[in-house]
């Protein structure tokens, strides 16, 4: 939540700054801002709402022209999304200006301290306070590295600050705590982003930043130290993507071109998980098998669509393992008191690797001794790095405030983990595991045919666009599939949508269903679990006969539901555990449609923001 940028160096810093933000709005769009050392002074523009008004303004009244410069697109949390409390934020002499991510949480007692020493604040941000403590500090020690250390020795919370001050005109400084913050490094000159999207275009080198780290850039190099001054270590490492992967690529919408990216990472999410000896290999799960052997219950933790991935994760880990796995909302998790030891498992899952609740939740396993395996897609980032181990999800950077393939590449890192375990533990033979690494490698065609069909989907959408609710129902993991499809709807189509088990149905939902009422089936597959199958076929001519107007999703040659479907959607045949991989992209293909059908903006969805990185 909310996209940072800083620059030093030789071109403009507007420029760059500007053009960072445009690739930060995804973490926010409430408001953006910009200052630049210019002139032996600082100069700065803020506009509430999306950063084409902050253009607009900078057309209309230019900053001057220097090399040095911050900038910040907002997601409000302390202050309404007004040009006032927009980013950043100066002191009384216009000397400093401060860009923040995340939240203060001791503001009011130190905004009290400094109004009782003479000290005007004019927005109701946590923000401002942090100007105002920096352009004391710098006034006793003329260093602004300095400054900034002692300041977030006295800030409570989760931050990222990134700070320039007109004495030190080619200095930027950034802090982090609990945010994100990566260093980028050029030929003379140096960049500070939220993610490393904002300085792609210029640089592939980047530094991990670690927690409670200061920053200080100059043109020739950056120094980091702890909060405390003593020296850091840090990471540096080369970004494996360019800057086309953070493009549109020809798309109208990030969300349409990370749709049509998920063939390809699904396939990268797969890559060298086998070794020649048909073992699969996950060297990046650096837990012992020892200790692997040793689990005996698995604890899945995650947010919105990463939990969704989590709830189907938990059939495979129980039919491959025999390991008793549990799916907790990672805002929920730590505050019910968990039963959890040495031998308890917790997989944490976040696109992000940003995710606050998702990172508390797992600091709280690790206190209790519990070791945290992450599936992540974001390298370098904050929850692979607290964890005991991480499986990356190789999905490339997703933009579009809506997951699509992040969530198809967790549920294949999640399939691996669960294969992994069952190989580790000798629950699951190798030929078995082998056939089930077959199937997985062919869903990237399968969903490539998938895509292919889409058209009667988004035609469907197109005529729903009136409508003002839609219901999913699914069994087994066509459940979570149909949850995710009605969160799809809801943070795209702003429409009432609701996911239900569909056997739920007869105890309290059914009484939602009158005429007309569209209701997605998900059906699963009649091979597998023929129980299963002819039960959701039941539940379909229940609510057919109240009304519903039934849009069914099933597999190629399931004829059964052919009577009883105003709307088929064909997907490949595929073993029952792995359907979810093809079954959920029609969903996101309905949920992108009808959303622009009902002229919403697609990536950037009202109240949203990507990298929930506050609790
Ligand atoms: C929905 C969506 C969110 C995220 C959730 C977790 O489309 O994108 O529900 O899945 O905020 O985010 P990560 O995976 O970054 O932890």
């Amino acid at each position: 939540m909310c996209g940072i940028v800083g620059y030093v160096g030789s071109q403009s810093a507007l420029d760059v700054v500007v053009a960072g933000l445009k690739r930060l709005e995804y973490r926010g769009y409430d408001s953006a801002g910009i200052a630049v050392l210019a002139d032996g002074g600082m100069a700065a523009a803020k506009k509430a709402g999306k950063l084409a008004n902050l253009e607009k303004e900078l057309v209309e009244r230019p900053l001057p022209a220097g090399s040095t410069g911050i900038g910040h697109t907002r997601w409000a949390t302390h202050g309404g999304p007004t040009d006032l409390n927009a980013h950043p934020h100066l002191d009384n002499a216009g000397r400093v200006a401060v860009v923040h991510n995340g939240i203060i949480e001791n503001f009011a007692e130190l905004r009290a301290e400094l109004a009782e020493r003479g000290h005007a604040l004019s927005s109701e941000t946590d923000t401002e306070v942090v100007a105002h403590l920096l352009a004391e500090e710098f006034s006793a020690c003329a260093d602004l590295a300095e400054s900034m250390r002692l300041v977030c020795r006295r800030l409570e919370g989760a931050f990222t600050l990134v700070a320039a001050h007109a004495d030190e005109p080619d200095v930027v400084v950034g802090a982090r705590r609990n945010s994100p913050l990566v260093v980028g490094v050029g030929e003379g000159e140096a960049f500070l982003a939220s993610d490393v999207a904002a300085f792609i275009a210029h640089t592939r080198s980047a530094i991990e930043l670690g927690q409670d780290q200061v920053v200080e850039l100059r043109r020739d190099g950056v120094h980091v130290t702890g909060f405390d001054g003593s020296p850091a270590e840090t990471r540096s490492y080369h970004v494996d993507w360019d800057v086309s992967a953070a493009e549109k690529g020809g798309y109208d919408y990030f969300m349409l071109k990370e749709i049509a990216e998920q063939p390809k990472a699904v396939a990268d999410t797969l890559l060298g998980r086998i070794d020649a000896s048909g073992s699969l290999t996950l060297d990046e799960v650096r837990i012992a098998p020892g200790a692997l052997r040793e689990v005996d219950k698995v604890v899945v933790v995650a947010c919105g669509t990463a939990f969704h991935a989590g709830l189907i994760a938990k059939y495979a880990i129980e039919h491959w393992t025999r390991i008793p796995c549990e799916v907790e909302l990672a805002s929920e998790f730590r505050y019910r008191d968990p039963i959890l030891d040495a031998r308890t498992l917790v997989i944490a899952i976040s696109q992000s690797g940003e995710t606050m609740d998702t990172l508390m939740a797992l600091r709280h396993a690790r206190e209790q001794g519990a070791k945290v395996l992450a599936v992540c897609n974001t390298n370098g980032s904050t929850i692979p790095r607290e964890s005991d181990a991480v499986l990356y999800t190789h999905a490339g950077p997703e933009v579009a405030v809506a997951s699509t393939k992040a969530f198809l590449t967790q549920l294949v890192a999640c399939y691996l983990v669960a294969l992994y375990l069952g190989q580790v533990r000798g629950t699951k033979w190798g030929d078995e595991i082998r056939a089930v690494v077959r199937d997985l490698s062919r869903i990237s065609e399968e969903v490539e045919q998938v895509l292919e069909t889409m058209e009667p989907v988004r035609e469907l959408a197109r005529s729903l666009a009136s409508k003002n609710t839609v219901l999913f129902l699914g069994r087994h993991v066509g459940y979570p599939v149909a949850l995710e499809g009605a969160l799809k709807l809801k943070e795209l189509a702003y429409m009432h949508a609701e996911g239900f088990a569909a056997g739920e149905l007869k105890h309290g939902p059914i009484a939602l269903i009158e005429e007309d009422l569209p209701v997605v089936v998900v059906v699963p597959s009649p091979k597998g679990r023929s129980v299963l199958h002819d039960k959701i076929v039941s539940n379909i001519q229940e609510i057919r006969a109240r009304g519903a107007r039934t849009i069914v999703i099933a597999e190629e040659g399931d004829e059964t539901v052919v009577p009883y479907a105003d709307h088929l959607i064909r997907i490949p045949a595929t073993p029952v555990l792995l359907q979810p991989l093809v079954a959920t992209v029609p969903l996101q293909v309905f949920a992108c449609e009808l959303a622009t059908a009902r002229g919403n903006e697609v990536d950037q969805p009202r109240n949203l923001a990507k990298s929930v990185t506050v609790e």
